[in-house]
């Protein structure tokens, strides 16, 4: 049955939640930076001057904050005691929790300033937002180590992310007749370490910057995996890539470059491996017809105010194109089931 015009709330209402998009995230923020969630967790359900107690608030800042958390389902309240909402309650059980505090830590400390050079960002098409982070170099990545402890924040956080959405490169891809997995801006890791837990088979090689590489070394370390996983010291765009390996993979990685630039980087994986090889692209993808997903739309704040010039999610066709004109065949695309409109495309080296 239609609404009735006088029952529909005013088209003004949507607004609301972007009006005051900046808002909803502090919200989401001061609950995790105070441990109301971690609280609720616990001890919930929890009456308000319980909850001002426990985390050391004053009343009407406890009431503030509640207001804030259950408008936004993120906490839920009943006889006037709060438990946690759908999304925070799913997050403490199927233990993403941590995962998900570090996305809100790098919202709050990389991403949420910058923001706001947004529109000088699509003005200017420059990265605007890296002005907010110190050294005269065009990237995020290489200005990390200017500032003390951000390098760890970064690779922490992004390893969060990683864990968050690489379940469809780890467990949808069929490694069956791969042996070598060259991970080509692998960070920290992250990837090429669930890869050899989850397929004990392979072999990986992350190249990445000598920077990010000694965070992978120590992970790398830590997981008992120095026996599969090694690291090379190179540049992507600049240096050979190492030989032997019958899979290429970019992961989180095209966002960052232009068209131009990614279909280099595609080049370089085709000639790095022989006819029969492989290549894998993972990341987020926009839909073909430009519609959205939402995620892929707000994250390209970020991708536009931040990593490098020309950052963006594209959309997976555009992927497609570049990996065809790189000799790429058998192109194949694979969607994730999480929340994040993360896949992966493989292609395959033919046989001329
Ligand atoms: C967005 S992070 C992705 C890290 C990892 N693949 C993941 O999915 O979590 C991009 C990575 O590319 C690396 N990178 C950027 N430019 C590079 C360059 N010119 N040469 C080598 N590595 C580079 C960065 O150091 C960083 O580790």
């Amino acid at each position: 049955m239609a609404d009735r015009p006088d029952q529909r709330p005013p088209a003004g209402a949507d607004l609301v939640p972007i009006l005051f998009g900046h808002n909803a995230f502090q919200q989401l923020n001061a609950g995790c930076e105070l441990g109301l969630f971690d609280l609720l967790a616990e001890q919930g359900p929890l009456a308000a001057a319980a909850v001002a107690d426990a985390l050391g608030l004053g009343r009407r800042a406890a009431d503030i904050l509640l207001l804030g958390t259950t408008a936004l389902r993120l906490t839920l309240v009943e006889d006037g005691r709060y438990r946690n909402g759908p999304a925070v309650e799913t997050a403490f059980a199927d233990g993403t929790w941590p995962v998900l505090r570090d996305i809100v830590e790098f919202q709050a400390r990389v991403s949420y300033a910058p923001a706001a050079d947004y529109a000088e960002s699509l003005r200017t098409g420059e990265n605007v937002g890296i002005r907010r982070f110190p050294g005269d170099s065009r990237d995020l990545y290489s200005r990390l180590s200017n500032v003390p402890g951000l390098e760890e924040l970064f690779y922490r956080c992004m390893n969060s992310w990683s864990r968050l959405s690489n379940p469809v490169l780890v467990e949808e891809v069929d490694y069956a007749k791969t042996g070598r997995v060259l991970d080509v801006g692998g960070g920290d890791a992250v990837n090429a370490l669930a890869l050899a837990r989850a397929h004990p088979h392979l072999e990986i090689t992350v190249l990445d910057r000598p920077g990010a590489l000694e965070v992978a070394r120590r992970n790398i370390d830590a997981a008992g995996l120095a026996g599969r996983v090694g690291t090379h010291a190179a540049d992507i765009f600049d240096d050979d890539y190492p030989r032997g390996h019958d899979c290429v993979l970019f992961a989180h990685q095209l966002v960052i470059w232009s068209p131009e630039q990614n279909r280099r980087l595609l080049r370089k994986a085709h000639d790095a491996v022989e006819p029969g090889g492989r290549v894998l692209v993972f990341n987020a993808f926009c839909d073909d017809d430009g519609s959205g997903p939402l995620y892929a739309a707000l994250d390209n704040v970020y991708f536009a105010t931040l990593p490098f010039r020309d950052s963006t999610i594209y959309r997976w066709c555009e992927h497609e194109e570049w990996l065809r004109d790189a000799g790429f065949t058998d192109l194949h695309r694979i969607t994730g089931a999480g929340w994040t409109p993360h896949g992966v495309i493989e292609g395959l080296r033919g046989a001329t």
